[in-house]
């Protein structure tokens, strides 16, 4: 260990640390474009100057310099705001705007830009340059999820070193020289096809880098961030999934934006997926906002909660030889409830609800894994897993089965079992079961997921479920009773 001084405060910090890392580990706060923990040092954007002197010299001798280069050294003394930081740090923030076009009104980076946040820090003043801003491309089209304006761009290099160093598609560059200097993609649309390309938009410092589902959709500031974890595959990456805050809900203008999932960024996790996710994560609107069932049903009419309930309570015990198909997206809490109500009255087997789609990536060696469904780690851990037949699960005689969730085609089903399905989605096979009951979604309850590491993670409920849709860990405690019970949806 050294000790140096920060502020006039004795520190001490590892030998090989640089007094950013060592400033940052005790608390002490240096602005910073171009640096990030999880990337290489270029030292380009020189926003994060502090004062340095070093042991032995007198005080005033200091020199500026850039603190997420500088190692630090025994008695080395740093001043994080002084006045001549402040100075340079101002004059570093009038170069950097030199030629942005300050459109802040109309950037989805408002709200959560450090180059705003800067600038009222340090800054504060106008422009002082009298030469016109040399102008470069608006909305160029990095890719099909991204676009980029040139003219906000800082060239911090960030995105290029993400492509370089964490995805490793070596996919961005930047073009030309000086005030010219351009973000560009490879030709071999490496970037177009690298599964982490949208981390780049998190990791921009500014508004250059913009996710286009999200363009022009919503200020950050109408929006919250509910953490949650990624159902993705078996990795389930922390994630927040931002939606609009009650006190800013819409009340003329489209009330489906106030139940909407508006973006996907990462949580920042070091036991799962550090501070990435996969665009695959990004997309999960995709899932969750599908066309819900939300009606229950017996032979594919319509009916109660209460009167479904019944009768599957009346098929669960009546049934000779019950097999269930157990979801590997329900939560740990869901899980335990059915073992506990069900899970010694049927045979039970745990199914992929969801295989690795046409195209997908299956398996990298960043975080992208091969099983596409969060908690096959916890179902596994209680129940059998589905033989590869499926048929060879249902034993002879078998006369009920219970498919719990998506991804079991009913043509694999003993013909004559009769079905209880309980599924969230509007799909024909809702309408084939014998007792058919709507259920949440993740995004509509809390719960836990353990993924392939064993590493137990929480989600939290973003939105409030359809009238009519129950959680699955009520039913399961209702149907496990041989009477009548009242159940909430
Ligand atoms: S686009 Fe953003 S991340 Fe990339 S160099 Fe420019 S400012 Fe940095
Ligand atoms: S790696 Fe898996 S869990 Fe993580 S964001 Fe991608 S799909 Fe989701
Ligand atoms: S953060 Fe140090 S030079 Fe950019």
């Amino acid at each position: 260990m050294i000790e140096f001084f920060i502020n006039g405060q004795p520190v001490q910090a590892e030998d090989n640390q640089t007094v950013m890392q060592a400033a940052r580990s005790h608390g002490y706060f240096i602005p910073y474009f171009c640096w990030h923990p999880r990337l290489s040092v270029p030292g380009n954007c020189r926003i994060c100057m502090v004062e340095v002197t070093n042991e032995g010299q007198p005080e005033g001798s200091g020199w500026l310099d850039i603190a997420c280069n500088m190692p630090i050294s025994k008695g080395m003394r740093v001043l994080t705001d002084s006045e001549k930081v402040r100075a340079r740090r101002k004059e570093t923030l009038q170069f950097i705007t030199l030629n942005h076009p300050v459109d802040c009104g109309i950037c989805d980076k408002a709200g959560e830009c450090t180059l705003q946040d800067y600038h009222y820090e340090y800054n504060g003043s106008a422009s002082i340059s009298r030469d016109a801003k040399v102008h470069a491309t608006k909305h160029y089209p990095l890719s099909r999820r991204i676009v980029l304006d040139n003219e906000r761009c800082i060239l911090c290099t960030r995105c290029v070193r993400f492509t370089h160093e964490v995805s490793k598609t070596h996919a961005l560059g930047v073009q030309h020289r000086g005030d010219h200097s351009l973000i560009r993609p490879v030709e071999d649309g490496a970037f177009e096809n690298d599964p982490y390309s949208d981390n780049v938009i998190d990791l921009c410092p500014v508004g250059a880098l913009l996710s286009r589902p999200f363009l022009h959709k919503a200020r950050v500031w109408y929006l919250k961030a509910t953490p949650s974890v990624c159902p993705g595959c078996e990795r389930g990456c922390s994630i927040h999934i931002w939606h609009r805050k009650d006190e800013w809900r819409l009340k003329a203008l489209d009330p489906v934006q106030n139940a909407r999932i508006d973006r996907v960024t990462p949580l920042e996790n070091p036991a799962i997926n550090g501070p990435w996710i996969c665009n695959k994560g990004r997309d999960l609107a995709q899932v969750f906002e599908r066309a819900r069932a939300e009606q229950p049903m017996r032979k594919g009419k319509v009916t109660d909660l209460m009167s479904a309930l019944s009768a599957a309570r009346d098929l669960i015990w009546a049934a000779k030889r019950p097999v269930a198909m157990v979801s590997s997206w329900a939560s740990n809490e869901e899980l335990a409830a059915f073992h506990a109500a069900l899970g010694s009255r049927f045979a039970c087997f745990v199914k992929a609800d969801v295989q690795p789609a046409p195209g997908e990536v299956l398996e990298d060696e960043l975080l992208i894994r091969p099983d596409k469904n969060p908690n096959s780690a916890a179902a596994h851990a209680l129940f059998a897993p589905l033989p590869p037949d499926a048929r060879s699960a249902f034993p002879p005689g078998c006369d009920l089965v219970l498919v719990w969730g998506e991804g079991f085609s009913f043509a694999q089903l003993p013909p004559q079992a009769r079905i209880i399905f309980l599924n969230s989605w509007l799909q024909p096979e809702n309408g084939h079961a014998d007792v058919f009951l709507p259920i949440s979604v993740m995004t509509e309850r809390s719960g836990h997921f353990t993924n392939f590491q064993g590493v137990v993670n929480a989600f939290e409920a973003c939105f409030a479920k359809p009238p009519g849709v129950a959680d699955a860990e009520v039913l399961f405690a209702a149907l496990a009773q041989s009477a009548q019970a009242e159940v909430a949806t």
